[in-house]
């Protein structure tokens, strides 16, 4: 008796368990997401040595680019811009000359600056999209505030950059733990976008994904060619 009710006891709370702990795949929603573009500036830019420079300054715009294909609202800020850290690339205030820019002059987490915190508020999202130089401090120290004020949390890994692998690794780690979706830009771009039929979909993220990653882009145009006016190889015959 004593054992078949210990037993029930235990398979109850499994269940129990179980229905408390279903997983839930949270997506991003395009209407209530805001993205931020924390301290990449082009001083701060040297410590990212995780990244090849060229692939990471790319990555960096592409990042910035998302809110303009999706229509985002932005939010932006620097470190001590006047100092070594510098300003942001120019690429990236061209797309956004009316977004709020918000230039800390001490606060090394950027949720430590009232203006900031007030920017972020103003957009009235609850799903944040962000990315920083550098990955252990600008970027999770930022993920972590945003985190324990309640909001969803997106971290670009791609755009993030930092002073070695191992240093990158770790902080993706702690965000993950935090609740934090550590996720790649593509990711970032699908979920999004949902569906290709959308708008922005396949008409609008072809040519996006053509000048932000090149990998789909060029597939693209390789298919378009063929398609257009490709010739099958003799060896290619029965291939499909
Ligand atoms: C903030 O967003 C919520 C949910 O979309 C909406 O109901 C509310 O009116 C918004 N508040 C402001 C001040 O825009
Ligand atoms: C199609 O391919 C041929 C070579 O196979 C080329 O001479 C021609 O210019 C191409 N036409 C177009 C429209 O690209």
């Amino acid at each position: 008796m004593k054992f078949s009710s210990v037993l029930a006891a235990g398979v109850f709370s499994t269940v129990v368990a179980t229905t408390e702990d279903k997983f839930k795949f949270e997506r991003l929603d395009k209407k209530n997401a805001l993205l931020l573009v924390v301290d990449l500036q082009v001083g701060l830019f040297q410590l990212a040595r995780d990244l090849d420079p060229t692939l990471y300054r790319d990555q960096m715009i592409a990042h910035a680019a998302l809110a303009k294909v999706f229509d985002l609202p932005v939010v932006m800020t620097t470190s001590a811009e006047t100092g070594p850290n510098g300003p942001l690339p120019k690429e990236i205030l061209e797309m956004y000359p009316h977004s709020p820019l918000v230039m800390r002059q001490g606060e090394v987490d950027a949720w430590d600056n009232k203006e900031f915190r007030d920017a972020v508020k103003a957009a009235n999202k609850t799903q944040i999209i962000l990315a920083g130089v550098t990955t252990d401090v600008c970027t999770t120290f930022l993920a972590l505030s945003l985190r324990e004020a309640g909001y969803s949390v997106w971290a670009n890994v791609e755009a993030s950059g930092t002073t070695s692998a191992l240093v990158r690794d770790v902080s993706n780690d702690r965000m993950a733990k935090a609740g934090v979706h550590t996720v790649s830009m593509f990711s970032i771009a699908c979920d999004l976008m949902r569906d290709w039929r959308n708008t922005p979909g396949a008409k609008e993220m072809i040519p996006w994904f053509d000048k932000y990653f090149p990998v789909w882009g060029y597939l693209a145009r390789a298919h378009h060619a063929a398609a257009s006016n490709g010739t099958i190889l003799p060896g290619e015959a029965g291939l499909i």
